[in-house]
C-alpha cells in the first residue's frame, strides 16, 4: 500500500450557530430540453402544431410530424380550439400521420399509455381513427379512437404496449373521413391509471436529491429574450391546450405543459418549498439591442401579477387566487417562502426602478416572503458590485449570486463568505465548476463545505443547470443527463446528494491539521499563439518582446500560428489584425497548450461582442477579466493589439485603449477541506456529520476527534466518493465514481477516515 499522509480534523464544540435549514435546493430551467422532452412525461413533440420559425429557423406547425401523403394534411388557423393554440391540422383520409416524439416514441412491454387529442369532424355518425405506437418491425401498441362528429371534441384511448421498442406515434384516418386534429398527447399511465405529469425516473433522481427548495422557471427563461418572451405565470396554468406557448430563448419551443401549477406540484412531490423567480420588470440583459423595461403604464398590472402569484401559492381558498388553486385541485397552500426578482440583470436605472416597485409591493402585501435580489452573471464585476450596492441600500433580504467558474476558483474561494459584511444574505443560485469531471465535482464539494460553514451569510444554494437531454443541449456541464431511456447522473450529482442526504443542524468549528493550501502559479511557460476559429485574419507589424516577426495569417478551420516562446512573467506582444472573412474575432494564447495552464486574450469574444481574458487550467477555462462589451472585429478594419505580462499583472490595449488591466488571482487553493455539523440522533445522542474533500493525488488518512469526553471510542457510517482520476468524467455519460458506504469503528477518541486520492467523504460519526 502506498504511504498515506496523516491529517487531523478536530471538531470543536457547538457555539450556538445553526446551519441554514434550506441550504440545498434545485434550479430548474427549460434549457437542454429539460422540461419538454425531459421531465414532462409527454411523448408527442409539437402535439399542438404551434412550433414556428420564431422558435428555430426552419421549424413550423408540422415539425416532428410526417404524413404518408402530405397533400392530405393542411395546417389551418380558422376556428381553433383556443386563441392561444391557433394552429391545427385538417386531415383528409385515407392518411397516416406520424409523430417522431423526442428521439422516437418508446414503450416497454406491458406499459399503458393515455392518448388524447381534440378532433372536429363533419356532421354525421361517430367516426373511428386508429392510433398506434409503431416501429419499423410492427406495432408495439394499437387502439381505436372514437371521434364524435360535430365541433371540437376531446377524444381519448388507452394503448397497452405488447413489446419493447422505439418508433413513432401513428394516427390513421380512414377513407372518406376529414378530421381536424389538435393538442395530440400521449402520456404513460401512472399506477392510478391517470396520465403522468412527470417522467418517473427523472422525478426519482430529483427526489433523491432531497431538495429544500426548487427555483423555477430560470435563469434567463424567467425574464426572456425581449418583453414578449418574459415568463408570465398566469399564462401557464389551466387546461394545457389553452396555455400561451412561446419561443424558448435557448432556441426551441416552450409548450408550458409544465407550468406554474405543475412546478408547485413538483415541489410538493419532492418535499421542497417553491422559489419562483419573476422578471424584475426588465427582459434579459442579453436580448439583442439590450434589456428593455415593461412600460410604466403596465407596471401596476405586472406588480399585481407578482402579488397574485404569492396568493396563488399561499392564499386561503377564500382569496381570488387561492380559490383558483383550489379549483385546479389544490385546496392546501404550497408554502411559498422565497421569491426571486430578476436574474443576472444589468443594473440599469430601469432595473432599479422596476425592481424597487416590485419589492416594495411584495414587502407591503406579503411581509413574510423573503425577496431575493440579483447581482449579475458573475461573482464579481460591475453588475455584481452595483447589484450588491443596490441591495444593501434597499435592505433586500437576500441576493442571488452566480458563479460558473473553474475548479481553481472554487478551491481558492472556499472561505469567500467568511469575509462578507453584515447585510443581505446570499442565495448561491447558480454555480458549477465547468466540467463533468471528478476534479470539478470535488471543487464544488470543497466550496459547498464553505457554504455550509457560513450560515449567517449563505442561506440557499443550487447547482445549475440541472437537466440535459443528450443530443439536445445548449449548455454543459449539467447535473443530470438523460436519453429517452436512461438517466445518467454526474459526479457532481453524487456530491450534491451527499450534502443534501446527510445534513446536520448545528455548526461545529473544525481545526484541520497536517495540510497547507496549495500555491497557485502564473500560467506555465510556453508560447504565444494566434488563432481565429470563425474568421480569416491577417496579422502584420508583429513584435514579440521587441523582436519583429514576419506577417502571419490564421483561418476559420482552426489554422493557428505560433509566434515563439514567452516568459509568462514578462512578455510583450504587439500586432495589427485585419479580418478578411468570417464573423468572429481572434484569440491570443499565452502559455502552455491545453490542458496546461494558459491565458487566452479574446478579441471579439462571445459572438464578437466583447473582449475578455480567460485563464485555462487542467483543460478548464475561466474568465479572469471581462467580458467587456466591445463593438467587435469588423472585416477590413485594422485592430492594433498590445498584450503585456508583468508578474501577475496583465494589460491589454486594443486600438490604444487599455481595456484590461488586472492582477491574476494567485491566492492559494484549498484542496483539502473539512467541515462538521451535528444533529441529535435517534437515541438522543449527538451525531456528527463530518465532510472531507481530498482533491489531490496524495492518499491521506484523517484522525477525527469529537468534542465529546476525550478518549471515547466512536463509530461512523462513511460514504466515500472516490476511485477515478481527476479528469475522468464527461458530459452525456454517467459518473465515473459512485458513493460507497462502509461502517467503521474508532480506536480511542474519534475515528480514522480513509481519504483516497481525489475523494469526497461524508461520515456520520457517533461517540459510543
Ligand atoms: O444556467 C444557465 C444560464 O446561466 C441561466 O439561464 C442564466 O441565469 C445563467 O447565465
Amino acid at each position: 500500500m502506498t504511504a498515506r499522509e496523516r491529517i487531523t480534523i478536530d471538531v470543536g464544540a457547538y457555539q450556538g450557530v445553526d446551519l441554514a435549514p434550506d441550504l440545498w435546493g434545485l434550479f430548474i430551467e427549460d434549457l437542454n430540453d429539460a422540461l419538454d422532452g425531459g421531465l414532462n412525461a409527454e411523448r408527442v413533440r409539437n402535439g399542438d402544431f404551434e412550433f414556428s420559425a420564431a422558435d428555430r429557423a426552419g421549424w413550423g406547425p408540422l415539425t416532428a410530424w410526417s404524413a404518408d401523403d402530405p397533400d392530405r394534411v393542411e395546417v389551418r388557423t380558422d376556428a381553433p380550439i383556443h386563441p392561444n393554440n391557433a394552429h391545427y391540422i385538417r386531415v383528409a383520409g385515407p392518411a397516416a400521420l406520424a409523430n417522431e416524439g423526442w428521439d422516437g416514441v418508446g414503450a416497454t412491454a406491458g406499459q399503458e399509455f393515455l392518448l388524447s387529442f381534440f378532433a372536429r369532424a363533419e356532421d354525421g355518425s361517430v367516426a373511428t381513427l386508429t392510433a398506434a405506437i409503431g416501429t419499423g418491425g410492427g406495432d408495439l401498441a394499437r387502439a381505436q379512437v372514437a371521434v364524435p362528429r360535430g365541433g371540437w371534441r376531446r377524444c381519448e384511448a388507452r394503448l397497452a404496449a405488447v413489446a419493447d421498442g422505439r418508433g413513432e406515434l401513428r394516427i390513421e384516418v380512414p377513407p372518406g373521413l376529414t378530421v381536424d386534429l389538435d393538442h395530440v398527447s400521449l402520456r404513460p399511465a401512472g399506477p392510478d391509471g391517470r396520465p403522468l405529469t412527470f417522467r418517473p425516473d427523472l422525478l426519482q433522481a430529483l427526489k433523491d436529491l432531497r431538495p429544500s427548495f426548487i427555483r423555477f422557471p430560470g435563469g434567463c427563461v424567467a425574464h426572456g429574450n425581449g418583453l414578449d418572451n418574459m415568463y408570465h405565470w398566469k399564462t401557464t396554468i389551466g387546461p394545457r391546450h389553452e396555455r400561451a406557448q412561446i419561443p424558448n430563448l435557448w432556441g426551441y419551443h416552450q409548450s408550458r405543459q409544465i407550468g406554474y401549477l405543475e412546478y408547485f406540484e413538483l415541489c410538493q412531490a419532492t418535499g421542497a418549498t417553491p422559489l419562483p423567480v419573476v422578471a424584475a420588470g426588465v427582459c434579459c440583459q442579453n436580448t439583442p439591442g439590450g434589456p428593455r423595461a415593461i412600460d410604466d403604464a403596465d407596471m401596476d398590472d405586472y406588480i399585481q401579477d407578482v402579488l397574485d402569484l404569492v396568493e396563488f401559492a399561499n392564499g386561503p381558498a377564500t382569496t381570488r387566487w387561492g380559490a383558483r388553486r383550489a379549483e385546479l385541485g389544490h385546496p392546501e397552500p404550497f408554502g411559498l417562502r422565497y421569491l426571486g426578482v430578476g436574474n443576472e440583470d444589468e443594473i440599469t436605472d430601469d432595473f432599479r426602478d422596476r425592481y424597487a416597485r416590485i419589492e416594495d409591493a411584495v414587502r407591503a402585501r406579503h411581509p413574510g416572503i423573503c425577496v431575493i435580489g440579483t447581482a449579475g452573471p458573475q461573482p464579481f464585476g460591475p453588475d455584481f458590485e452595483a447589484g450588491w450596492a443596490f441591495a444593501r441600500a434597499r435592505g433586500t433580504a437576500m441576493v442571488d449570486e452566480h458563479g460558473y467558474r473553474n475548479p481553481r476558483w472554487f478551491h481558492q474561494n472556499v472561505d469567500r463568505y467568511g469575509g462578507y459584511a453584515p447585510g443581505p444574505q446570499v442565495y448561491v443560485g447558480e454555480y458549477a465548476a465547468r466540467s463533468s469531471t471528478v476534479r470539478s465535482a470535488l471543487a464544488e464539494a470543497a466550496y459547498m463545505i464553505g457554504l455550509e460553514r457560513h450560515p449567517g451569510v449563505v442561506r440557499l444554494a443550487s447547482y445549475a443547470p440541472l437537466l440535459a437531454r443528450t443530443g439536445h443541449t445548449q449548455w454543459v456541464p449539467d447535473l443530470i443527463y438523460f436519453t429517452a431511456t436512461e438517466v445518467l447522473t454526474s459526479a457532481s450529482y453524487h456530491v450534491q446528494r451527499m450534502f443534501s442526504g446527510e445534513r446536520g443542524t448545528r455548526l461545529h468549528p473544525v481545526t484541520l491539521g497536517g495540510v497547507e493550501p496549495e500555491p497557485v502559479a502564473l500560467p506555465e511557460s510556453g508560447s504565444a499563439l494566434l488563432r481565429s476559429p470563425g474568421a480569416a485574419i491577417d496579422y502584420t507589424g508583429i513584435t514579440l518582446d521587441g523582436r519583429p516577426l514576419p506577417a502571419a495569417g490564421t483561418g476559420p478551420e482552426g489554422e493557428a500560428v505560433e509566434l515563439g516562446g514567452i516568459d509568462p512573467a514578462a512578455a510583450t506582444l504587439e500586432f495589427t489584425a485585419i479580418r478578411r472573412d468570417g464573423g468572429e474575432g481572434f484569440v491570443v494564447r499565452l502559455g502552455e497548450k491545453a490542458p496546461g495552464s494558459f491565458l487566452d486574450v479574446q478579441i471579439g469574444a462571445w459572438r464578437n461582442k466583447s473582449t475578455c481574458v480567460v485563464r485555462g487550467d487542467d483543460g478548464i477555462t475561466d474568465e479572469d477579466h471581462g467580458p467587456l462589451p466591445w463593438h467587435g472585429v469588423r472585416t477590413g478594419v485594422p485592430v492594433r493589439v498590445t498584450v503585456r505580462l508583468e508578474g501577475a499583472r496583465v494589460r491589454v490595449w486594443v486600438d490604444g485603449e487599455l481595456r484590461h488591466d488586472f492582477e491574476q488571482d494567485l491566492r492559494p487553493e484549498h484542496r483539502v477541506v473539512a467541515g462538521a455539523a451535528s444533529r441529535t440522533g435517534s437515541g438522543g445522542a449527538p451525531e456528527y456529520v463530518v465532510r472531507v474533500v481530498n482533491a489531490h493525488d496524495v492518499a491521506r488518512v484523517a484522525s477525527v476527534t469529537l468534542p465529546e469526553a476525550p478518549g471515547r471510542p466512536a463509530t461512523a457510517v462513511v460514504t466515500t466518493l472516490a476511485g477515478a482520476g481527476p479528469d475522468d468524467g464527461a458530459p452525456f455519460a454517467g459518473s465515473p465514481v459512485t458513493p460507497a458506504v462502509t461502517t467503521i469503528a474508532g480506536q480511542g477518541g474519534g475515528v480514522e477516515l480513509d481519504l483516497p486520492p481525489w475523494s469526497f467523504v461524508t461520515a456520520v460519526v457517533t461517540a459510543i
